[in-house]
């Protein structure tokens, strides 16, 4: 079986111009970007070309920038940062139920700190309701974290109307994008947001880079102290070879035009589910505000994970897990309130630059395959 990919959201390929770009930093390039003489020098102008590529995809500019090991560090800085650097300020974080594990685990952590953490609910595709955060800000709030876009379902939050609360109320707001960049609009100005995660393996960057925005003048502990690299925010020599592969891929998603084709064949692929299995096929996520390359679907009273693993050569990704012999259903689709036998049978498809037509004609044909022989 010719092997399919839909699992974008769990990571990208390195596009062939970013490999490109990058090529001088793994032969000769390889001088310490701190370092002023002859060596040091193109290493340096090549992390701040970088940075300001990755600046001028989020419109920011260059020095709100500050490079990460990905958009797990990224959500850590932004989480703990904030909440050490304001703690005299207050000590209530707001956040939602369907965050990646990167923003909920720093805030169990702060919460094992005596930090006070409130989980916003999501409604049935997903969304935090503006309003259940405007109610939990108390004067002691001084960080709310809503992800602009969910890295299982896909949903996209009203991160705008959000900002125009945290404003009013001169709290901090943070997004993890590491799922919108390069996929939706991402303008920090549009947005709001003062701290914003970059994940570049979701970009068609390598694995092992990423950047935090973090808004002019914003307050923020650094996780890694040492010398003053990334101005103070983030200790250790900086690796221009990934910090160039980000900006040249950030460089790229610059263009949404092709995220058109994406989401056409992600629409060709629902209309195909549903003339194939009818009722027996429902979508988990917003039908309109949802990332478009992402096809969150459940197979009702089938179990996600059985499909998969009989779907030769087609990676995607399931929603739930198998314990004891029961599904449990992931943290994202309970805090939907996915039904069980719903939510059971969940499975993430996830397009990108490479998705072509005879791919999404073929997973149906397998699906249908798969789906027959079982019943
Ligand atoms: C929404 C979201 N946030 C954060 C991360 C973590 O990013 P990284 O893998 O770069 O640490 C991911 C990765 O799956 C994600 O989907």
């Amino acid at each position: 079986m010719r092997p399919i990919y839909l699992d974008y959201n769990a990571s990208t390929p390195i596009d062939a111009a970013v490999a490109v770009a990058m090529q001088p930093f793994l032969e000769t390039a390889f001088g310490n970007p701190s370092s002023p003489h002859w060596a040091g020098r193109p290493a340096k102008a090549a992390l701040e070309q970088a940075r300001s590529q990755v600046a001028s995809l989020l419109g920011a500019e260059a020095d709100e920038i500050v490079f990460m090991s990905g958009g797990s560090e990224a959500n850590n800085l932004a989480l703990k940062g904030a909440a050490w650097a304001l703690k005299a300020k207050g000590d209530h974080i707001i956040t939602s139920m369907i965050e990646h594990p990167s923003v909920l685990e720093p805030c169990r952590f702060l919460g094992d700190l005596g930090f006070r953490i409130s989980l916003v609910p999501v409604d049935r595709t997903g969304r935090v309701d503006p309003d259940d955060v405007r109610r939990a800000i108390t004067p002691k709030t001084i960080l709310v974290s809503i992800m602009h876009a969910n890295n299982e379902v896909g949903t996209i939050q009203p991160i705008e109307e959000l900002s125009q609360i945290t404003r009013a109320h001169g709290i901090l707001l943070h997004t993890d994008a590491a799922q919108s960049v390069g996929k939706i609009a991402t303008n920090v100005s549009t947005l709001g947001v003062d701290l914003l995660t970059v994940a570049g393996h979701k970009l068609y960057a390598p694995k092992g880079i990423g950047a935090l925005y973090v808004r002019r003048g914003t307050p923020l502990e650094p996780l890694i102290h040492g010398a003053g690299h990334e101005r103070g925010r983030r200790a250790g020599t900086e690796s221009a070879l990934l910090a160039v592969g980000l900006g040249a891929a950030c460089d790229l998603a610059r263009e949404l035009a092709p995220m058109k084709r994406v989401r056409a064949l992600r629409d060709r692929f629902w209309h195909g589910l549903k003339a194939r299995f009818g009722d027996g096929v429902v979508l988990n996520g917003h039908p309109e505000h949802r990332l478009p390359n992402t096809l969150n679907v459940s197979f009702v009273g089938r179990i996600g994970a059985e499909i998969l693993a009989q779907l030769d050569g087609v990676a995607a990704s399931t929603g739930s897990a198998c314990h004891a012999g029961r599904v449990e259903l992931s943290s994202v689709l309970k805090a939907m309130q996915v039904a069980q036998e719903v939510g059971m049978g969940a499975i993430r498809f996830s397009l990108g630059r490479g998705t072509t037509q005879d791919d999404i004609d073929a997973v149906l044909d397998r699906l249908a395959c798969v789906l027959a022989a079982a019943s």
